[in-house]
């Protein structure tokens, strides 16, 4: 069920967008940091977008990964346009769906890392002896297994982004979208957290990186370029011209 002209892919995309605007009203200002932006990304893509600082990159990663609205267009996941979707249906989703992992790491500073990365299964309502003896695997395959009892604040940066990689997997999302997740670590850890990435790829994960550096969106099978809101650049060429200066 491929869109009406859309080029064959592999398979049925995970991700349609089509269409998609999204303008922030504060008070009176208004300011458009999406437009028009058509994007389809494939089972098993590794996908890095780039782009300056404002142009979009956050907004259109927070609309894939249900977390903001956008203002008009179409937005296909897995086959389910997410327009339709109850508050309830989205929450699913989210929770199922797609994994998240930020900047920030946002691991919940009072809970161990084993608790932290079992939360999402909480929501998911998966029974307490099974869900630490699948965060303590998750755990084992991000190499944190020894600090498993340990607290956020116990660990270096890049130990706790591997621990929030963790968490976003347990679920086995079909989707993983990460903004800027080694923006916040040295060079050493970031490479670590990019073998990370390569690995969940290399065994099926659709992957979404947002990033700053050419070295790490190099390690990506695809590039796509915002600039002001739009989508100027797809290394694919499946969703923007080429650039003629490339
Ligand atoms: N909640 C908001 N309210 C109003 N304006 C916003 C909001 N979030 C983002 N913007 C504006 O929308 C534009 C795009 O922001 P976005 O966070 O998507 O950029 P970005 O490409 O992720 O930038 P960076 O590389 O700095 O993270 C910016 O001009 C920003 O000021
Ligand atoms: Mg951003």
């Amino acid at each position: 069920m491929a869109a009406e002209g859309a080029l064959a892919g592999p398979a049925d995309p995970v991700i349609t967008l089509r269409g998609v605007w999204k303008t922030y009203r504060t008070g009176k200002i208004e300011f458009t940091a999406l437009k028009d932006i058509a994007l389809d990304i494939y089972p098993g893509e590794f996908t890095a977008i780039m782009g300056p600082s404002g142009s979009g990159k956050s907004t259109l990663m927070h609309i894939l990964g249900c977390l903001d609205h956008k203002d008009s267009g179409s937005y296909v996941l897995n086959g389910t346009e997410i327009g339709d979707m109850t508050a309830n249906e989205l929450a699913l989703v989210r929770n199922q769906e797609i994994g998240f992992v930020f900047q920030s790491f946002n691991l919940l500073p009072k809970l161990t890392l084993l608790e932290n990365v079992a939360l999402p299964m909480v929501y998911a309502g998966i029974k307490r002896h099974e869900r630490l003896e699948r965060a303590r695997e998750a755990l084992e395959s991000v190499d944190l297994v020894r600090w498993a009892q340990h607290r956020p604040n116990e660990i270096s940066g890049g130990q706790k982004q591997r621990a929030a990689i963790a968490r976003a997997m347990t679920l086995k999302p079909a989707l993983l979208l990460a903004d800027e997740p080694t923006g916040n670590l040295d060079t050493k850890s970031a490479g670590e957290i990019l073998k990370v990435f390569a690995q969940l790829n290399r065994s099926g994960s659709t992957i979404v990186l947002i990033t700053h550096e050419a070295d790490i969106a190099r390690q990506a099978s695809r590039i796509i370029q915002l600039v002001d809101g739009q989508l100027v650049h797809d290394s694919s060429g499946r969703n923007a011209p080429p650039r003629q200066d490339s």
